[in-house]
């Protein structure tokens, strides 16, 4: 049970506002965030520094608890009667031991490969693992082979730099503010190249929230080995795909939230979804599974001794997973499964199904940080049915009327419940009471709950009510006016609501809040690992918890990003500002006109207090901090990271440093690089187009000399479901010519692939292009995981200046996290995207502005461009002041959309109209650049893609 004092009454607290007074002005709305000022994390390296980059480790494995067959089957293979013996020998020394009859040293198992198979302490454990060895569990297709498993350790490197204050701040200041205030805005401490190079997660920085892309286990991974989180998490929430229709629960387009199961035009078209769905469900459940399990074992690992975690599930999986999530933690490790309300009502030909599930297990269930949860008390509903009596102004008590309910009551009635003052069991002797000229007896079986001196006082305080022969204690609703929350959460449906939802598989933030506050306090750290439309990240925003949340698709991080970037929230009143949220939030006892509690402490009075005399308790409702109406609260800054594949041949090269020729290892190493690419190429030989549009590429090979060009092929021009006669014409034609090129339907084309560890370079394309050029290609094609934005440009103008024509093709970088080339319709690797089409302009008032004019997209296949305007992509950002790294958002614009409305309301003394209106459209708000002299413009597309250009500022177009 969580009790405390008013915490509003300490000095702390009563300083803390003060100060806030002082600082913040009276008359209007100000816009504020939270920082976590006690908190810090390692430094991680801008995106643009990986060359530098040399902090490389080996692959982390993790091993799962091996004693687990299915039955004590005494089976060589199974490894457990190794197990078993080996465990009866510690038992055995043990057992000579002294109590508590433990080793000095553990006592380990090791496998043939030199592995940890089992560790035993003393006696106690080795009989508690010898036992787990019978015990029953879910077996699955791939289990038993699977002792182990490899996670690649990569470092995360940061892209984007998000925060709300600094872009209120640009937009009123019209520039960026300065360094000093850069990195107070953005938590951007500014680290020079050089030490970003050698003091890379060593040196540790100021706390700021992350969203991080990339795989869950090679994130969680990434914490821990690089990082050192282990044991650092308070609360971790999951909601991975329920695993229910394998080829649904996630978006493929940022703006169509409508997922029809397994039509594969809704499918995934998502690079990196291809992954995480298409190989891990390989198998079905038997994989999603083993997919759960591996993620649970590093969740265990982040997760402090008193953390917990929460499991998001619906009803189909609901036994599986339990099974899985008790293998990891251990059955004692269950605190509930909560079972809350998704739905108002289905149709269905049997009953309706309405509910999903919650699987909530403490890393330790002994030790977990527990803070319960408490919902108001309504007479007559759930928690409150015995409060159907009232007490008059007069003092009459009564039983309520039929018909009568709390609205339409006498005038000051006070509701009350009549209590029993008898407990179970007899009592050893005759103990009547007497109450006004009355004698009562505990009935039979029972006995007083309270002494008689207790009842005396009961009665002194006008607390004692007769019904028929049974004495009562009269317990009014405000004695108590809440009750504890249950695992039953019946008020969380979404129904009516759906419409709200940024993401198909949102889930309701009341969902998650609760478990938030029920397992966290202010400042906490919590991570979500499947981060969707970042509901998560939001409610933990709201309350003032750290938060990390990760996801594998570009998508739904999008949706997240804005959902984050323009939210608001109450500004909770701190006990002491200078610590930030860790110091925790302010509760006061109040009361309204009415008399109700609406404060966050309320009292606890209790038979046992009036009968002792005691000062009633208090509970804390942890969700009802003091509110402070004049700030309107924005998210902190945020950053954006992703993991950066590292070279499995580098990993070889590292582990053997005295390599005689490093030269020759790393061309080596490049040259499988390359060999890899083509054979992912030709695999999966197509281009993806927008508008669901392919380009296929044959006869793909490696060109029989080259300088820099590293693939050719042929490109066919084949709308997605053309008639494949089509293409086997041109295939017989091409034939007939004995090989010679039908330039009519297929036409010769050259490939560079982009480094497997940064951005194409404008050299690389410079040099490429010249050579298809010489060698009479009709096209280049540039495939990189990232691009510069001057080698994009080149790109672009590839025709003009050197006379071919160039696209670039963009790759998802999980191609290089292992065997994925599987069959299935929706896979595809390479897409092409758009370029930015922005202009510059100096404005007659010196000042600056950029039009984001449209996304020009070129078809390789018909070899023209299609136009989409501006105000047609999902978002687009502005950095007007680009450091050629990290991407700082000064401006952030969701066109025809009412993203900033909230902000727009809060704030609307401060701001113009004018300037939420430039935060809706294509033109941005005027800005003074400050000292890069070059401005970034970052385009999201309708599937997540991220599209970056930049202009010098000298460069600016003049207008008149
Ligand atoms: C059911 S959704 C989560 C929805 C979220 N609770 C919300 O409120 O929006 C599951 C998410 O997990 C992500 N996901 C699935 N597998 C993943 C993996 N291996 N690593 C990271 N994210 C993954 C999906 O991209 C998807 O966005």
């Amino acid at each position: 049970m969580y009790r405390k004092h008013n915490l509003a009454d300490s000095e702390e607290a009563q300083d803390a506002m003060a100060t806030r007074r002082t600082l913040r002005p009276a008359q209007s709305q100000v816009a504020d965030s939270y920082e976590h000022k006690t908190a810090d994390s390692p430094m991680r390296p801008d995106v643009g520094t990986q060359a530098q980059f040399k902090k490389r480790k080996p692959p982390k494995t993790y091993s799962y608890d091996t004693s687990l067959d299915p039955a004590l089957s005494w089976d060589e293979s199974s490894g457990s009667r190794g197990l078993g013996e080996w465990l009866l020998g510690r038992i055995t020394d043990a057992a000579r031991l002294p109590a508590p009859h433990r080793f000095a040293e553990p006592q380990r198992l090791t496998g043939a490969d030199g592995k940890t198979l089992a560790t035993v302490i003393g006696l106690e454990d080795a009989v508690e693992q010898l036992k787990a060895i019978e015990r029953p569990f879910l077996n699955w297709a791939g289990k038993a082979e699977r002792l182990s498993f490899d996670v690649p350790t990569l470092p995360l490197f940061i892209h984007e730099r998000l925060s709300t204050k600094a872009i209120l701040a640009t937009l009123k200041g019209h520039k960026r503010e300065g360094v000093d205030l850069q990195i107070d805005l953005f938590g951007d401490p500014r680290h020079s190249i050089v030490e970003q190079s050698l003091r890379a997660y060593e040196h540790r920085d100021r706390w700021v929230n992350r969203m991080i892309l990339g795989d869950s286990l090679a994130v969680m991974n990434s914490l821990v080995e690089y990082e050192g989180m282990r044991g650092q998490v308070q609360m971790i929430y999951m909601d991975p795909p329920y695993g229910v229709k394998f080829g649904s629960n996630f978006q493929p387009f940022v703006r169509k939230r409508d997922v029809t199961h397994n039509d594969d035009e809704d499918m995934t078209r998502e690079p990196e979804m291809v992954q995480a769905y298409r190989d891990t469900w390989e198998l079905g459940l038997h994989s999603y599974l083993t997919y759960l399990r591996d993620r649970l074992l590093l969740a265990r690992e982040l997760l402090t001794p008193s953390g917990s975690v929460f499991v998001q599930i619906s009803d189909e999986n609901l036994h599986h997973v339990r099974e899985v999530i008790d293998e990891v933690f251990g059955q004692s490790n269950c605190c509930a499964v909560i079972t809350f309300k998704k739905t108002g009502g289905q149709s269905s030909t049997l009953i309706s199904g309405v509910c999903d599930y919650i699987l909530w297990y403490a890393r330790d269930r002994e030790r977990a940080k527990y803070r319960e949860l408490f919902f108001v008390k309504k007479p007559g509903e759930e928690g409150a049915k015995q409060y159907n009596w009232i007490e008059t102004e007069d003092g009459f008590r009564r039983a309520m009327s039929p018909g009568e309910t709390v609205e339409n009551l006498p005038d000051k009635a006070r509701i009350f419940q009549p209590y029993p003052l008898v407990s179970m069991g007899s009592s050893a002797k005759d103990t009547p009471f007497v109450w006004s000229e009355k004698t009562f007896y505990p009935s039979p079986n029972r006995h007083w709950s309270v002494t008689n001196v207790g009842l005396e006082k009961i009665a002194a305080a006008s607390r004692l009510l007769a019904i028929g022969n049974t004495l009562r204690f009269v317990n009014y609703l405000e004695d108590y006016p809440v009750t504890p929350l249950t695992n039953l959460w019946t008020d969380t449906q979404t129904s009516g609501f759906a419409s709200d939802k940024f993401y198909v598989v949102q889930t309701l933030p009341e969902v998650i809040a609760r478990c938030v506050l029920m397992t966290t306090d202010p400042g906490d750290l919590v991570i979500d690992p499947t981060c969707g439309s970042g509901t998560t990240a939001y409610v933990s925003e709201q309350w003032g918890r750290r938060w990390i949340t990760i996801d594998t698709s570009r998508v739904p991080l999008a949706l997240a990003r804005q959902r984050l970037l323009t939210a608001t929230f109450s500004w909770y009143e701190l006990v002491d500002e200078n610590r930030g949220p860790a110091g925790g939030f302010v509760y006061k006892r109040k009361q309204n006109k009415k008399g109700e509690e609406v404060g966050g402490i309320v009292p606890h009075v209790t038979l046992k207090s009036i009968a002792n005399n005691e000062p009633p308790d208090e509970e804390i409702l942890v969700d009802r901090p003091e509110e402070d109406k004049k700030t309107v609260r924005v998210t902190g800054a945020f950053c954006v990271e992703a993991t950066i594949p590292t070279a499995a041949d580098l990993e070889g090269m590292n582990a053997n440093p005295e390599a005689e020729n490093v030269q020759a290892a790393h061309e080596e190493t490049t040259e499988s690089f390359t060999d890899r690419m083509l054979e992912i190429l030709r695999r999966s030989p197509l281009l993806r187009l927008p508008g669901n549009r392919n380009v296929e590429l044959t006869n793909i090979r490696k060109p029989a000399k080259s300088l820099s060009l590293q693939a050719e092929a042929l490109v066919a021009a084949t709308a997605e479901g053309q008639d494949a006669t089509i293409a086997d014409a041109a295939d017989e034609a091409l034939e007939a010519s004995g090989g010679l090129l039908d330039g009519l339907t297929k036409r010769p084309v050259a490939f560079i692939f982009g480094p497997e560890n940064g951005a194409v370079s404008e050299r690389l394309v410079y040099e490429a292009a010249r050579e298809a050029c010489a060698k009479n290609y009709t096209h280049l094609y540039v495939i990189g995981f990232a691009i510069h934005p001057n080698a994009r440009q080149l790109v672009e103008n590839a025709e003009q200046m050197i006379g071919i024509r160039a696209t670039y093709v963009q790759m998802t970088p999980d191609v290089l996290m292992g065997d994925l080339l599987k069959n299935m319709r929706s896979s595809q690797i390479f897409s092409v995207c758009g370029l930015p089409e922005v202009e510059l302009r100096l404005r007659a008032d010196g000042k600056y502005e950029v039009e984001l004019m449209g996304l020009d997209v070129f078809d390789p296949a018909t070899m023209e461009s299609s136009h989409e305007k501006g105000d047609d992509v999902p978002a687009w950002f502005l950095d007007t002041d680009y450091n050629g790294l990290c991407f700082h958002v000064s401006q952030a614009f969701f066109p025809r959309t009412s993203a900033w409305e909230g902000l727009k309301k809060a704030l609307k003394a401060d701001y113009e109209e004018t300037v939420w209106d430039h935060l809706a459209g294509t033109v941005s708000a005027p800005f003074e650049p400050n000292g890069q002299g070059e401005i970034a413009v970052k385009v999201i597309d309708d599937r997540g893609n991220e599209l970056m250009v930049t202009r010098k500022i000298r460069e600016a177009k003049k207008t008149a």
